[in-house]
């Protein structure tokens, strides 16, 4: 399993319930990568897509413990171990945590990979990633050139767990 996030210098991932800045670019990445595959996704996240409603061309599993909770075109997990155990048949490099950010602090523990799109700047946020810099289970596998967007600077990096947590 593998968990795909845009951060900012001081990874900031979202304000007031949106990403605080989006590129172009990082959407087309995002599109490619996950296409094809299953994205895991928090109920408050998918409020913000396109029409609250799932994405095309993926298996969509939204978290939620509301048990009445459903939605057309896709699953509903209600915890952690459901939303894993709903991914068992999946080939694990196609199963992909996509936020927000309670879904990656629960989630991250799991996953083997992280797709990192490092924008650099200080936007407005009131919801972080963990910096995978400091921590000691993660360390940067790839680092992206730099790119250039409207004079933004990003890269897109991927860290590896180095300890990753199998459910059992
Ligand atoms: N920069 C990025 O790459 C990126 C990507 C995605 C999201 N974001 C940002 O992240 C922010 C949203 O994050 P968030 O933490 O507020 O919300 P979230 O993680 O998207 O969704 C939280 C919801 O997920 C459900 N949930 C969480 N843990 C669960 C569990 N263990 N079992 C069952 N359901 C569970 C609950 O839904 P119920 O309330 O229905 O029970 C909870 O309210 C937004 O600002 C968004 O733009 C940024």
């Amino acid at each position: 399993m593998n968990i795909i996030v845009a951060v900012d210098s001081n990874w900031g991932i979202g304000y007031n319930g949106t990403q605080p800045v989006v590129l172009p670019e990082d959407r087309s990445f995002f599109r490619k990568i996950t296409s094809g595959g299953t994205v895991i996704v928090g109920r408050r996240t998918l409020a913000d897509f396109p029409g609250g409603r799932p994405l095309k061309n993926r298996r969509n599993i939204i978290m939620s413990i509301d048990p009445d909770f459903t939605i057309e075109g896709a699953e509903v997990a209600h915890s952690v171990e459901e939303a894993i155990a709903l991914t068992s048949g999946d080939r694990s490099n196609r199963v992909f945590v996509i936020g927000g950010a309670r879904v990656y602090e629960q989630l991250l523990p799991y996953c083997e990979r992280a797709f990192v799109t490092r924008i650099r700047g200080e936007y407005d946020a009131d919801t972080f990633f963990e910096n995978l810099d400091l921590s000691p289970n993660w360390e940067l596998q790839k680092k992206g050139a730099p790119r250039f967007h409207d004079g933004v600077e990003y890269s897109f990096d991927v860290y590896r767990n180095k300890h990753p947590l199998r459910f059992t």
